[in-house]
């Protein structure tokens, strides 16, 4: 969805992107439709200095950026245009690509992935789909040739290269592509050990009624009946549904990254889900839940590399809620923290950025079940907020918390903590009318809750 118009009604329902790799990143996309961005070097800066982000995602290979990040410590995605994928079929251009574009940058600038072309199925474009995969092993080749071994290359792809999901485990790729697109193309991430790269997007195509499920706030989860998994953010929906597409062809060891996902943190009228609340909390969720390395229901401990869209808002896109995508605006200011800006002690001075609304008062509040809440809900919040990745292991066996052992006990814990790393927003404590803020701490013994 980057940097065409998407007909949204058009879109199927998810997209998404994993991999196994153990030193999986968080990084985010620098697009560039804007005309009031900062110079590269000065991004650059930034991103060292202020932020934890690890490695940034291009919508082309400009070699001034190259340069920017060079001796940064931060890795780079570069991609080459659909509207240059096909003559790099050829290998002699192939290896005077590398030559022209890589070779002068590298190793001192990291590259970890060359996307060649981008989204080109949703282009429509079947000559450029054909020839896709056939750029990619010329490219690897011309890499090769050149003795580096360290940069693999991908596609990125949105998710319309699935039907609609009816669950995750039936998900399959669009007939008429799976055997004769993206088996050669899976065996070639297998052979060369590079990720199957998706775009995931939530915000296109959840169900209105479900936003919650959308956002990563607490929800009744959904249940894939053929496999009694149960889901409850439409992150993990979504990446299932990729890796079963993979499994039926037989690639299911194939790594998957996630070349974009986000949300809007502003929209008109006629985007009513795009706001700060909404963004804070798929994005913030977003990164609890990668860092916590639980993976996905159909991939226990599995790790994505992840590139967030965007860094910075783009005031040259079309729609308002596209121009509204960023985590900063040009000028650095953060539009709301995701918890990838580095704490003052970390960076280099004070993050100069006023970030998103936190709490004002400083009084203490915990958050609890409900006396009249029943189990049945109870374990539902448990389940729920242990499934983000937020921190359960106080309430299980051996932990401080464990004991009394009930269902409302270890529930009031994990709701409590979720409040607090939420933000302490009233709502944060709802869970569907189970859960009450009091300023009682609800502390016993060795057990500390989260304040
Ligand atoms: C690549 O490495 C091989 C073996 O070390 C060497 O013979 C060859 O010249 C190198 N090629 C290039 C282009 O550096
Ligand atoms: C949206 O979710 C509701 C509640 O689960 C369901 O009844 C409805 O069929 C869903 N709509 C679509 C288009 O999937
Ligand atoms: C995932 O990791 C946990 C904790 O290390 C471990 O107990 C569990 O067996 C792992 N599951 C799989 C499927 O690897």
């Amino acid at each position: 969805m980057t940097n065409h118009i998407l007909p949204f009604h058009f879109l199927p329902f998810f997209s998404l992107l994993l991999s196994t790799a153990t030193s999986s990143f968080i990084g985010v996309n620098f697009g560039r439709v804007a005309d009031n961005l900062p110079p590269p070097s000065a991004v650059a800066h930034f991103l060292t200095s202020q932020t934890t982000l690890t490695s940034v995602k291009l919508f082309d290979c400009d070699p001034q950026i190259l340069q920017a990040f060079a001796n940064t410590g931060i890795s780079l995605t570069v991609n080459i245009p659909n509207a240059n994928v096909i003559p790099l079929t050829d290998s002699a251009a192939a290896q005077s690509w590398v030559a022209t574009n890589i070779l002068p940058y590298h190793p001192q600038t990291i590259i970890r992935y060359i996307a060649v072309g981008n989204e080109v199925h949703f282009s429509g474009d079947k000559t450029l789909i054909a020839n896709t995969v056939k750029s990619m092993k010329s490219i690897h080749q011309a890499l090769l040739s050149a003795n580096i071994t360290d940069i693999k290359v991908t596609t990125p792809h949105s998710l319309a290269i699935l039907p609609p999901l009816m669950s995750p485990s039936s998900g399959h790729f669009q007939k008429g592509y799976d055997h004769v697109f993206f088996g050669p193309l899976l065996e070639f991430h297998r052979r060369t050990k590079s990720p199957f790269m998706v775009n995931p997007y939530p915000y296109f195509g959840f169900n209105a009624s479900m936003i919650e499920f959308a956002i990563f706030k607490k929800n009744d989860g959904v249940l894939d009946k053929a496999t009694g998994l149960k889901y409850y953010n439409m992150f993990d929906y979504l990446m299932d549904g990729v890796y079963s597409a993979m499994k039926r062809l037989g690639y299911d060891d194939v790594d998957i990254a996630v070349g974009e996902t986000g949300w809007p943190s502003a929209g008109d009228p006629t985007e009513p889900a795009a706001t700060l609340d909404n963004a804070i909390s798929y994005n913030g969720n977003l990164v609890k839940h990668l860092n916590s390395g639980k993976g996905t229901p159909l991939m226990p401990n599995r790790t994505f590399d992840t590139y967030i869209f965007a860094l910075f808002n783009e005031n040259l896109k079309p729609s308002t809620s596209e121009k509204n995508y960023g985590l900063f605006r040009p000028d650095f200011s953060a539009v709301y923290d995701v918890g990838v800006l580095k704490s003052p002690s970390q960076g280099k001075g004070p993050a100069k950025a006023p970030v998103a609304p936190s709490p004002s008062d400083s009084d203490q509040k915990w958050c609890v079940a409900k006396a009249e809440a029943t189990d049945d809900k109870l374990q539902g919040n448990l389940d729920y907020v242990c499934s983000l990745g937020i921190d359960c292991k106080p309430i299980q066996d051996g932990g401080p918390c464990f004991d009394p052992n009930t269902v409302r006990s270890h529930a009031s814990y994990a709701m409590n903590a979720y409040y607090h790393i939420n933000g302490q927003q009233d709502y944060d404590c709802y869970f569907d009318g189970t859960g009450v803020v009091t300023d009682s701490n609800p502390s016993y013994e060795a057990c500390e809750y989260v304040a």
